[in-house]
């Protein structure tokens, strides 16, 4: 069972749990009992009444569905990493912070952990404001994805997810017109923004408030496996794997985000660069698993195609994030599996249409893939 918002259920998707909201548009409280199908009145009941989403029951429902992060963990490790950056501010990070942010951690393994099917939806965890934060905590859930994905443990994910959510700390020391410059950073400029790994990893280890792997997961997040990264300019075995994961959950996350001196690129070509960049700038394997983790274009985004139409995606495959099922926009019952038929393999979908055009557009029935 998995939590998901509600911009993201999809009809033909079953509740996992009871949920009651109130529907001021027909003045009536509305029971649904789990188990239940969602149907296209009930979803725009539900986004009418302002509910966050529904836990979807992944194995009844028709469709496969996407791991989303509930909000209030989400609120939960924005607020711990800002305590957090202002304490190392001042001077000292407490035991307390992190104890915060551990607690945070286990709860954003508990809620990726609970499908073993999950693919990350890239739109739920996107958000545009207070960059450094959101961007701790988007990485933070990209490399638990990937480390899952990888195999690793329990106690190897909290790490994992520990350092995600700390390891740009180091960059609330840096002068605000440095990390906002639009501009190309001076020489000067471009080495104090690469002590950044350095200073928050330093901070803690020193205060003993991480454990070492930790350590070594925030300090060389900027490594490159070719050996051209900062800090020390580490080659592949000499960087740890937590801070090869994090090399991948960070870049993708920068490129994709707004920024004062960028416009963010589409997850397709974000993905497109991380791939290229497989062995020399990227790991190999962490590539592999951030490939089967990654939803660019989750179930039910209208997505604009290369043949001029637009479509609903219906459907992941988890090899070929760029190629999903979709529906054709005012073509019932006409799909197009872009990974499988070979019809389709000269249609490529080019980005994401305006969500309002999702509500204009008639969601098409889901279906079943095989
Ligand atoms: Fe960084």
């Amino acid at each position: 069972m998995i939590f998901v918002s509600s911009a993201n259920l999809v009809p033909g998707m079953c509740l996992g749990r009871n949920i009651n909201f109130y529907d001021a548009n027909t003045y009536a409280a509305v029971g649904l009992k789990a188990g239940t199908k969602l149907t296209d009145v009930i979803i725009t009941q539900m986004k009418r009444a302002d509910v966050d989403g529904a836990y979807i029951d992944d194995a009844k429902s028709e469709i496969r569905v996407i791991s989303s992060i509930n909000s209030e963990i989400k609120n939960e490790a924005l607020s711990g990493v800002k305590n957090l950056a202002n304490d190392f501010m001042s001077g000292g990070v407490t035991g307390d912070d992190v104890e915060e942010i551990k607690d945070t951690t286990e709860k954003l393994i508990d809620n990726l952990s609970a499908s073993s099917d999950i693919m990350v939806n890239i739109a739920d965890i996107k958000m545009y404001d207070d960059y450094t934060f959101h961007h701790s905590l988007s990485v933070s859930i990209m490399a638990l994805a990937i480390g899952m994905e990888m195999g690793l443990n329990h106690q190897e994910l909290n790490e994992l997810g520990l350092s995600g959510l700390l390891h740009d700390i180091g960059k609330v020391s840096i002068p605000i017109e440095i990390i906002n410059k639009p501009g190309r950073l001076t020489q000067e400029e471009f080495g104090i923004v690469k002590m950044h790994p350095v200073h928050a990893a330093n901070h803690l280890l020193e205060r003993r408030l991480v454990p070492p792997n930790c350590y070594y997961g925030i300090v060389g997040h900027h490594e490159k496996v070719d050996g051209t990264g900062y800090p020390k300019g580490l080659k592949s075995d000499e960087i740890h794997l937590y801070a090869k994961i994090l090399a991948v959950a960070d870049v993708f996350d920068a490129l994709t985000s707004q920024r004062p001196y960028r416009t963010p690129s589409p997850p397709s070509e974000a993905i497109e660069y991380i791939m290229g960049g497989t062995g020399s700038h990227f790991d190999e394997q962490c590539v592999r698993a951030f490939i089967r983790k990654v939803a660019p274009y989750p179930v039910g985004t209208v997505v604009q195609l290369s043949n001029g139409e637009t479509a609903t995606v219906m459907a992941n495959f988890p090899d070929q994030p760029l190629r999903p099922t979709v529906a054709v926009t005012g073509r019932p019952g006409v799909y197009y599996d872009l990974y499988h038929d070979m019809n389709c393999l000269s249609i490529v979908i080019t980005g994401i249409c305006d969500t309002k055009l999702a509500e204009e557009n008639k969601t098409p029935k889901a279906v079943q893939v095989k």
